[in-house]
C-alpha cells in the first residue's frame, strides 16, 4: 500500500521523519512531499534517506519551464498511485488552504486532486488550535470525510501548556494502519481483551507484579479495531499509548481486572485473555509503609480469582480465548487449560524461547484449537501474529458453528 506523507512547516515536522519510518516498518510505500515552509524545519535529504525516494518539493520553485511542464501532471500521477495522503504535521495555514480549495503548491494541489483517504495531524500553538477560524477549518474538513488526528495535549515548543502537540508518530502510524485496512471482516464484532501484568499491592508504595509488558494485548486490540471490530481493551499497568480506535479500560490488580472483564463480558462476541494475572496476592496488604527490621519476613499470599475461568463459565456461544505461558510440556499444558477453564482456542508460547516472550517485540506460538487441531505460527511481530489468530478464530468458530449443526 502506498501512501503520500506530506509535510507541513511546523516544529513538529522532525517528527515526521519518525513517522515515515514507522510507516516504512509497517509496509507502506512512502511518498513524502514537504511544502517549502516544511524546508525550514527539515532537510528533504532526511525523508529521502528514509524513504529511498525522492522527495517532492515546491511545485514551481528552483524550476526551469521545461522541467514545470514535464512535471505539470506529477500531482496528478501521485494523486493516482497512492491510497492514502497522510499530513503531519498539518498547520492552520495548510488546514485553510485544503479547506477553501486553494492550491498555490504541490501539497494543497495534491489535496484537490486526490480522491483517497486523507488523514489530518494538525499540530500548532493552542491559541491557533483554538482560533475559530482554525475550529471551523477543521470541522469542514471532517464534513467531507478528512480524519483530524486531534492534537495532544502537553508543553508546546513555544512554552504554552494546551492542545497542539502533535501525537506520537507510532500512534499516527497505526491510525494509518486503522484506515487503510481494507479487511473489515471483524465488522459487527465486539472484541474484549486484556493486556498486561497486574500489580498486587504489598503497602502503599510496594507492589508484587510480572515481567508482562502488554505488546501482546495491545496487538491484539489495534489488530481488532484495524479490521472493524469495536475493541475494548482492559489493561493493567503498561508503558504503551492507548492504541488507536481501541477503548481502553484501565485496571491496576487482578480483582480490579476481573471486575472490569465481568462488567463489559455481556457486550463481547470475542474475549481474549492476554493478561499476564498475578496468580496470587497480598492477603493483607498494609495500609501503612512497612518499615524494615534485621528479622527475617514473609508475606502471606491467596490466590486471586481466575478470570479466564469465570470467563469460561459465562461465555454462552462467546468466542473465548486464553493464552499460556509455558516452560515445559507446552502443547499438554495447553490442553489442559483449555479443556478445565473452557476456552475455544489457547494462544501458548514456551517462556524459555531466546529473543521471544514478555518485552520482545517478536513471539513465537502455537494454537491449541477446541477442535483438537494444534497449529504452530511462526516466529513474527506481535502485530502480525494478531492478525494470524484472528484469522483462525474466524475460521474456529465456522468450525464450531459446524460441528454444532451436523
Ligand atoms: N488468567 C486469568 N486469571 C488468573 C490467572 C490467569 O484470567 N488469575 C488467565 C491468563 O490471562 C491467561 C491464562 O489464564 O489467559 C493462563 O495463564 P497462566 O498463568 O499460564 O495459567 P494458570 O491458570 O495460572 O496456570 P498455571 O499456573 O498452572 O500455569
Amino acid at each position: 500500500m502506498n501512501v503520500v506523507l506530506g509535510v507541513g512547516g511546523g516544529i513538529a515536522a522532525y517528527k515526521a521523519a519518525e513517522l515515515a519510518r514507522a510507516l516504512i516498518e509497517r509496509g507502506f510505500g512512502v511518498q513524502v512531499v514537504m511544502t517549502s515552509a516544511a524546508e525550514e524545519f527539515v532537510r528533504p535529504l532526511t525523508f529521502a534517506a528514509l524513504t529511498n525516494r525522492k522527495v517532492i518539493t515546491d511545485l514551481f520553485a528552483n524550476r526551469s519551464a521545461e522541467e514545470v511542464l514535464s512535471s505539470s501532471v506529477e500531482h496528478i500521477r501521485v494523486a493516482q498511485e497512492n491510497d492514502l495522503l497522510v499530513v503531519a504535521p498539518a498547520t492552520a495555514d495548510l488546514l485553510a488552504k485544503f479547506a477553501l480549495g486553494l492550491a498555490p503548491d504541490f501539497l494543497t494541489t495534491l489535496y484537490l486532486a486526490f480522491s483517497g483517504r486523507v488523514i489530518l495531524a494538525p499540530a500548532m500553538n493552542t491559541a491557533m488550535w483554538e482560533h475559530p477560524a482554525t475550529r471551523q477549518n477543521a470541522a469542514t474538513l471532517e464534513a467531507r470525510g478528512n480524519i483530524i488526528l486531534p492534537p495532544d495535549e502537553g508543553l508546546l515548543a513555544c512554552g504554552t501548556l494546551g492542545a497542539g502537540r502533535l501525537p506520537d508518530p507510532e500512534w499516527i502510524a497505526q491510525a494509518v494502519v486503522f484506515w487503510s485496512n481494507r479487511r473489515r471482516d471483524l465488522e459487527g464484532e465486539v472484541v474484549l481483551v486484556t493486556a498486561g501484568p497486574t500489580q498486587e499491592a504489598i503497602d502503599p508504595v510496594r507492589y508484587i507484579t510480572n515481567r508482562s509488558s502488554g505488546k501482546m494485548g495491545y496487538s491484539l486490540a489495534a489488530a481488532a479495531a484495524a479490521r472493524g471490530a469495536r475493541a475494548i481493551l482492559v489493561s493493567g499497568p503498561v508503558n504503551l499509548g492507548p492504541p488507536y480506535g481501541v477503548e481502553v479500560v484501565d485496571a491496576r490488580s487482578a480483582r480490579q481486572m476481573r471486575d472490569a472483564v465481568m462488567s463489559r463480558l455481556g457486550e463481547a462476541t470475542i474475549i481474549i485473555k492476554a493478561a499476564a494475572v498475578a496468580d496470587y496476592h497480598i492477603a493483607h496488604p498494609a495500609h501503612q509503609k512497612i518499615k524494615k527490621t534485621a528479622a527475617r519476613m514473609s508475606l502471606e499470599l491467596d490466590p486471586t480469582p481466575d478470570i479466564l475461568a469465570e470467563a469460561g463459565r459465562k461465555k454462552g456461544d462467546r468466542l473465548l480465548i486464553g493464552f499460556a505461558a509455558e516452560t515445559q510440556n507446552l502443547v499438554a499444558e495447553a490442553k489442559r487449560k483449555l479443556e478445565t477453564k473452557n476456552c475455544d482456542m489457547v494462544v501458548a508460547n514456551l517462556v524459555s524461547q531466546e529473543g521471544t516472550g514478555f518485552e520482545s517485540e517478536v513471539h513465537e506460538v502455537t494454537l491449541v484449537m477446541r477442535t483438537g487441531e494444534v497449529t504452530p505460527l511462526a516466529r513474527a511481530s506481535k502485530r502480525e501474529l494478531a492478525d494470524q489468530i484472528f484469522d483462525h478464530a474466524l475460521k474456529l468458530r465456522l468450525a464450531l458453528h459446524a460441528a454444532h449443526e451436523s
